[in-house]
């Protein structure tokens, strides 16, 4: 069936179980690490033709059911001329850290970000041209998530020593996350304008209770009100803690939940209403295992899952660049393969 993953994503009863993975256009591909050869990763984000193409390597190898966006959470940080650059071997981060309160009274949320960030509504627009049906996620990073990315000394990279800032720091941090909300929504709020499917958010640090009710959840619920969606795309939130968080999620207007592998996904299902759908949470280490254990692995999820609506099958977290293309392809398989049993079943009985 067609748009799969939009059906499930609105609890809405499918034909096929939907499949995609977090970073699923990444290093593991033998295509990318060949275009990588020849454009930075600056590059490849900043040009329009170059991230469709990737954006599409994926869809084409592996036929998954949704598109992400080939871009970075840390993009947000040209809205605000941070200065993105990108570090082999290390990741982004920004020329013009945040550091202090004058840092963040000086950030200029910009009227137009469609305009400032006009490559990434570009690559929107090509790539929606060429996917035909598979729809298209856009996405950002939740506002805690980012801010630790943007802060002095590449803190991000140095939990203890982050969180002690950040706990130390509590008005400059407090502005800045409220900042950062208003600049997602509206950078969110253009993307859905250039036409994405759906929007996911990506809340990457792991964080306890306490702190995620703190400096997480009032932002997170910011950016979601803040939205404007006229089409009522569906809106995921992912996030590494998710499964410990999850009563504090319901509530904030998404309509997935993207869970890490730390619980079965049955009992997250469960655990959660019923309306809001469910994504993940195959541990991405089994991608490394043999094959073997990886259908028993696979095929775990999918039974438990059989029957369920609102599921979406994809990783705890993203894949590793270590794992081998086949196994993802094989994963695919074992996926597509189990809902043309069950069909053929259906037929038969
Ligand atoms: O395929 C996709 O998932 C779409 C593109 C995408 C990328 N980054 C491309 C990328 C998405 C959705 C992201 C989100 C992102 N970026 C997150 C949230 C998701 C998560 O993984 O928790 C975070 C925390 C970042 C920040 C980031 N980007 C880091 C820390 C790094 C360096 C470390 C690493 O994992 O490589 C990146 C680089 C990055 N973003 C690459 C890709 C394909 C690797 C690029 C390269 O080195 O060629």
């Amino acid at each position: 069936m067609k748009a799969s993953y939009l059906r499930a994503a609105h609890c809405l009863e499918v034909e096929e179980t939907p499949i995609w993975m977090m970073r699923q256009a990444g290093r593991f591909m033998a295509s990318f690490q060949k275009i990588r050869q020849r454009y930075s990763f600056i590059e490849l984000v900043k040009t329009p033709e170059l991230a469709t193409h990737v954006t599409l390597m994926p869809i084409h190898a592996f036929s998954m059911s949704a598109a992400i966006l080939f871009s970075d959470i840390t993009v947000i940080a040209d809205a605000l001329d941070l200065g993105l650059r990108y570090k082999e071997g290390f990741g982004p981060s920004v020329e013009r850290p945040i550091q202090s309160q004058q840092d963040v009274d000086r950030l200029v949320i910009p009227d137009k970000i469609e305009e400032k960030l006009s490559y990434v509504m570009e690559a929107i627009k090509m790539t929606k041209q060429e996917l035909d049906t598979v729809p298209l996620i856009g996405f950002a990073g939740a506002p805690f998530t980012v801010m630790t990315y943007l802060l002095k000394d590449n803190l991000s990279r140095r939990p203890r020593e982050c969180m002690k800032w950040i706990l130390g720091s509590h008005s400059v941090v407090h502005s800045f996350l409220d900042t950062l909300s208003c600049l997602t929504a509206s950078y969110l709020n253009a993307q859905i304008k250039a036409g994405v499917d759906a929007i996911q958010l990506f809340e990457s640090q792991v964080l306890s209770w306490s702190l995620f009710t703190t400096y997480a959840l009032p932002y997170l619920k910011k950016v979601i009100q803040r939205l404007e969606n006229p089409k009522n795309i569906p809106i995921t939130l992912f996030g590494t803690s998710f499964t410990s968080l999850y009563p504090l999620l319901q509530d904030i207007g998404a309509h997935v939940i993207s869970f890490d592998s730390r619980m079965s996904i049955l009992k997250m299902r469960q655990a959660i209403a019923p309306h809001i759908a469910v994504q993940g949470n195959l541990d991405p280490y089994y991608l490394l295992a043999p094959k073997e254990l990886l259908k028993k692995e696979v095929m775990a999820i999918l039974e438990s899952m059989e029957g369920q609506r609102g599921f979406i099958f994809n990783l705890g977290h993203g894949v590793f660049p270590e794992v081998p293309e086949d196994h993802v392809k094989f994963v695919v398989d074992i996926v597509r393969n189990f809902d043309a049993k069950r069909a053929q079943c259906g037929k038969k009985g």
